[in-house]
């Protein structure tokens, strides 16, 4: 009985060892990956270019980037919903665990926007279980991009496993032209995250006609 006890501790006590170790590498990663940005200012970005930011977020981190798109380019913004939300918290896991285990997605609400008048589409969407969220799946089982000039996002915590490839098998007709990554930081990286935004966004409209 001891001895399993002790074997217990020692596992709870690894596991807190290795968690912290990955989230000190994770933040020594992050720092050194924005100290760059830090020191610039974002660039007036061309604004007569027409802009559709596309994202689904659930805990508001993508919802966040798409917002800094849209302050910094006028873009328009559309929100993924879904028939049936997704709850919060550990019973959201669960749900997307399920969901991904079983190939069954869920179904989005309303309909897909019209993309003919816009010189670019942009499609933002979380990193779960290393790929595409199930509602921005959903999503692109129904869109089109027609040869439109595309570039995605993810927002992760650290991981973006095959995101960005399943993204780019799942856009049908999508003309990609840049990705980028987003791990969720705390605050005082703010201002670096809207110089990255300013920059993804300058090299991405400079290849849009
Ligand atoms: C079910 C689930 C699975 C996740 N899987 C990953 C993952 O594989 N890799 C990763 O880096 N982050 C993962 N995350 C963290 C999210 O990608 C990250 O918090 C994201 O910014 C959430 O976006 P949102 O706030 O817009 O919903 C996961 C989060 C959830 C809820």
């Amino acid at each position: 009985m001891k001895m399993i006890l002790y074997i217990l501790i020692a596992a709870v006590v690894l596991s807190v060892i290795s968690g912290s170790l990955h989230l000190w590498k994770v933040a020594k990663k992050n720092a050194q990956e924005m100290a760059p940005f830090a020191e610039q200012k974002p660039q007036h970005l061309d604004k007569n270019k027409k802009i559709l930011v596309i994202y689904y977020s659930l805990t508001g981190h993508t919802k966040d980037i798409a917002e800094r798109i849209k302050a910094q380019t006028n873009a328009d913004l559309y929100a993924i919903k879904l028939k049936q939300p997704l709850p919060t918290g550990l019973l959201a896991y669960y749900q997307i665990w399920k969901q991904y285990k079983d190939n069954s997605f869920p179904e989005v609400n309303g309909t897909i926007p019209d993309l003919s008048g816009y010189d670019l589409v942009i499609l933002g969407s979380p990193v779960w279980m290393y790929t595409a969220s199930t509602p921005m799946q959903s999503f692109l089982k129904e869109a089109d991009f027609n040869k439109k000039p595309v570039t995605i996002y993810s927002t992760q915590g650290s991981n973006p496993g095959t995101f960005f490839a399943d993204m780019q098998k799942a856009a049908k007709n999508a003309n990609i032209i840049s990705e980028i990554e987003f791990n969720n930081l705390p605050k005082k990286y703010d201002e670096a995250v809207n110089v990255k935004i300013n920059q993804w966004l300058e090299q991405t409209l400079a290849k849009v006609k």
